[in-house]
């Protein structure tokens, strides 16, 4: 009898036991379902914008997440893990490694790819501190900093390229994956409002992502880009004999240190205080490296051409990819530089011999000098400030592809080898949705006296596309009669004709006159390949007027095909477009 009750009882708990399991598991399966359902349509709505949404919703569908915040940050952090991946597999990286000139290229990749990592990493962050409805805030510099993060993987695939277009081919496939993750996370911070909308998420449906405008606009900025802070105005404003520096640096012994470099080596790491080295007149021939450890570095000279930071680093006798042969490289965050020359005196001979490269985002250079030939100034990545500066060179002698804006400088060609032509801007943009794009404001553009005699036969031009999207505006600004009416060329033949983007308004000089014919203008495509100058984009062109692509600031609607008188509110346009860009 007790053994029968025991029995039952025991099969009594079994069948209970067994149905509340299969009731829990089916409920739980449904809510898992649910929940992968919900996640998945997600999914497919964060990848929409996207341009390669097989590599996105595979990138995303390991996260269970239904929250369209965080799906993005789960791609932005399969772009880093992307990027880790190509950086551990040594065994291929080695294939491409065998010979010197190739080694170098891939030191190169070690330090950008790096680079684009933290670019990465600093989105990832900032995304997650930031509430979905405050997102316009920091989408322009998300949008900068990713696409710095694309940057610094072409810049990869551009050493090997330097020296062999085969081992470029294969870094650029072995980089594929890592560049369409880093475009689709781009993408989705383009796409942010339709995004939004489709998951009826009204905080940020109506979210501009051409964002800071309106902001910038009611912002008394003064003279400098809003993101610089109210301290580093002061400090760009004030004497130089009121600035208290942390070191000087002296050739006569009177400083601390007599190098640069030594005195760079007392920035702490990780630092957040401005840290003011003064540079006393003198000539330093140095490599000096702001590595990226030492944010918020100022260098202050006695004047740019009293401090000068020179060297003679260059592509041919160096040996080196054009990324290692910066005299001065800067790759710390909110660098500034005042009063201070930067030299590369390579000759034409060097080829490619670079002054500056600024990779940094947030640099500011303030009556500096960039003295050299074939690439002088390097803007390579993200948001750059150039205000009242001098930079003469040769060829592409302002390159790259950052946000970069110049204000007040004199552009200076130098008489360049035999048979070379000279180029004023070789701006680098690749990628669409990319924020790269050069704008000269209230510049000059002349010839060194060296090179008037030789102007003719060796030729100037204001722009070539060094990538497919180069993106460049020249507004207000006097153009001499040294630059040839054509005003363009292409880098290769084809390159870029149709798809790169160069404006010209407002500019005086002789060398600033715009054919009639490009009154007549109809699409991009004319830009390169017929007027070449375009004075007034018609409103009913490709161009949308003024609209930079990158830029997403110049106003739409002006009065096709002709140049405007140039009133107070083309003024104040010009201005408030100056404003937006910074
Ligand atoms: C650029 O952004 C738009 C808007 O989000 C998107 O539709 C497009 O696919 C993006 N392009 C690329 C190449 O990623
Ligand atoms: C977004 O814009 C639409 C159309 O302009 C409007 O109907 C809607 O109320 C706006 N949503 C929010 C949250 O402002
Ligand atoms: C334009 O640049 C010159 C220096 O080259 C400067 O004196 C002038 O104030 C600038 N104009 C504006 C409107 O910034």
């Amino acid at each position: 009898m007790a053994n029968n009750v025991v029995f039952v009882l025991v099969c009594l708990v079994a069948v209970v036991a067994s149905v509340v399991a299969v009731v829990f598991a089916v409920g739980l399966n449904d809510a898992k379902k649910e929940k992968i359902s919900t996640s998945s349509k997600a999914v497919q709505t964060v990848c929409q914008p996207t341009a390669f949404k097989e590599t996105c919703e595979k990138s995303l569908e390991s996260s269970s997440s239904s929250d369209p915040k965080e799906l993005i940050r789960t791609g932005f952090q399969a772009t880093v893990t992307e990027i880790k991946r190509v950086l551990a597999d040594s065994k291929t990286l080695q294939e491409l490694e065998k010979d010197k000139g190739k080694k170098n290229a891939l030191e190169v990749c070690k330090e950008v790819l790096d680079f684009a990592i933290d670019d990465l990493e600093d989105s990832f962050n900032k995304l997650g501190e930031y509430d979905m409805s405050k997102i316009g805030d920091i989408l322009l510099h998300i949008q900068v900093w990713l696409s710095g993060a694309l940057t610094s993987q072409q810049t990869c695939i551009d050493s090997f390229a330097e020296e062999n277009g085969e081992a470029a081919e294969k870094m650029k496939s072995i980089l594929k994956t890592a560049q369409e993750l880093n475009m689709n996370a781009l993408g989705m911070m383009y796409g942010l409002s339709s995004i939004a909308k489709d998951l009826n998420i009204p905080s940020i449906e109506n979210i501009s992502t051409t964002p800071l405008q309106r902001k910038l606009l009611s912002e008394k900025n003064g003279d400098f880009p809003v993101w610089l802070s109210h301290s580093d105005r002061r400090l760009l404003q004030a004497n130089a004999g009121s600035i208290k520096p942390n070191v000087v640096v002296a050739k006569d012994g009177s400083g601390k240190y007599d190098s640069i470099v030594k005195a760079l080596a007392e920035v702490p790491k990780k630092n957040t205080q401005r840290f003011i080295i003064h540079v006393k007149a003198g000539v330093y021939k140095e490599q000096v490296h702001i590595i990226k450890e030492a944010e918020h570095v100022m260098l202050i000279g006695d004047g740019p051409t009293k401090t000068v930071i020179t060297n003679d680093i260059c592509v041919i006798r160096s040996k080196l990819r054009t990324f290692f042969t910066a005299t001065v490289a800067v790759d710390a965050k909110h660098f500034i530089a005042k009063d201070i020359g930067f030299e590369n005196t390579a000759g034409y001979e060097g080829e490619q011999a670079v002054a500056l490269r600024s990779t940094g985002d947030l640099g500011v250079f303030y009556n500096c000098h960039f003295n050299g030939y074939q690439d002088t100034l390097y803007a390579h990545k993200e948001m750059q400030f150039f205000r009242d500066c001098v930079i003469t060179g040769t060829i592409d002698f302002i390159f790259g592809d950052s946000r970069a804006v110049f204000q007040n400088c004199q552009i200076i060609v130098r008489k360049p080898g035999p048979k070379q032509n000279c180029i004023v801007l070789a701006q680098g943009k690749m990628f669409h949705n990319s924020t790269g794009g050069f704008v000269l404001h209230n510049c000059t553009i002349s010839g060194d006296k060296d090179y008037i005699p030789v102007k003719d036969t060796n030729k100037a031009y204001l722009n070539r596309p060094w990538k497919i999207l180069a993106t460049a505006i020249i507004i207000q600004t006097q153009i001499d009669d040294i630059i040839a009416p054509e005003g363009y060329i292409p880098m290769l033949p084809g390159k870029g004709e149709t798809t790169s983007y160069f404006v010209e308004f407002g500019n005086r000089g002789p060398g600033a006159k715009t054919t009639a014919e490009s009154n007549g203008l109809e699409s991009r495509k004319l830009i390169l390949t017929r007027p070449r100058r375009l004075p007034l984009a018609p409103t009913s062109s490709p161009i949308h007027g003024f609209r930079i692509p990158g830029f997403h600031a110049l106003p739409t609607g002006y009065p096709a095909c002709k140049p405007p008188k140039e009133s107070k509110a083309i003024l104040i346009i010009i201005f408030i477009v100056i404003l937006v860009i910074l």
